[in-house]
């Protein structure tokens, strides 16, 4: 059995897609043993809840600073012991000794087709946003290894999705959201939870 831990920070609505794919047997041999959420007010804290599974909130600002904080939250993830870490739209910077503690087992979902749209600044609208200021035609998302970078781990899984004509940056979002990332990542966790990745020279392959 997987056993994970979830981060969060608002909607969770990628959490929710990971809820659903467990019931409705999608995703197979793995258990979620706790939601981690920086924001008290996180819908996503509520869905986890409503599925009978424990939500932590564990925010930097209830921390005298960043390093203090980094420490507690890595301390709680050893204390937890999860097979992997899934990032379902968490805000927070993983912390460098919890990057190596759980190296190659911390994956992220990221609202674009890596290398593009990615990186410091990219979170939220912004990725959208951008997309649509460039003029591309084809967007997408990605299911990624954290390493030290940001958004620069292994990539697992990406998916394209169609930019349309009239689109803003919420509708492009939502498309992104329905078309992509709630299918890659439920799919991701499967394929690690059944043995089907392997990793090499920095590499994510199917075996
Ligand atoms: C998603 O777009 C995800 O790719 C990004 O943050 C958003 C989170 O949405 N990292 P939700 O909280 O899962 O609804």
């Amino acid at each position: 059995m997987l056993k994970i831990v979830v981060c969060v920070s608002g909607g969770g609505t990628n959490l929710q897609a990971i809820l659903d794919a467990i019931d409705a047997g999608r995703i197979t041999n793995t258990e979620i043993l706790a939601v981690i959420s920086n924001n008290p007010g996180a819908k996503a804290l509520e869905r986890a809840r409503n599925h009978g599974i424990c939500g932590i909130c564990m925010s930097p600002k209830s921390y005298p600073d960043r390093e203090t904080f980094n420490q507690a939250f890595t301390d709680k993830m050893i204390e937890l012991a999860p097979d992997i870490v899934v990032l379902a739209g968490f805000l927070v910077r993983i912390p460098p000794r919890m990057v190596q503690v759980f190296s190659n087992r911390i994956v992220n979902i990221h609202p674009s087709l890596i290398p593009s749209f990615c990186g410091v600044g990219y979170y939220g609208l912004t990725v959208h946003e951008k997309a649509l200021e460039r003029g591309v035609k084809v967007t997408g998302a990605t299911v990624h290894f954290v390493n030290e970078g940001m958004d620069e781990g292994p990539i697992i899984a990406q998916k394209p999705v169609l930019v349309e004509q009239g689109d803003t940056p919420e509708l492009l979002q939502r498309r992104v959201m329905e078309q992509a990332e709630w299918i890659l990542l439920p799919q991701a966790i499967d394929d690690i939870a059944n043995g089907r990745l392997e990793i090499r020279d920095n590499q994510v392959y199917r075996r």
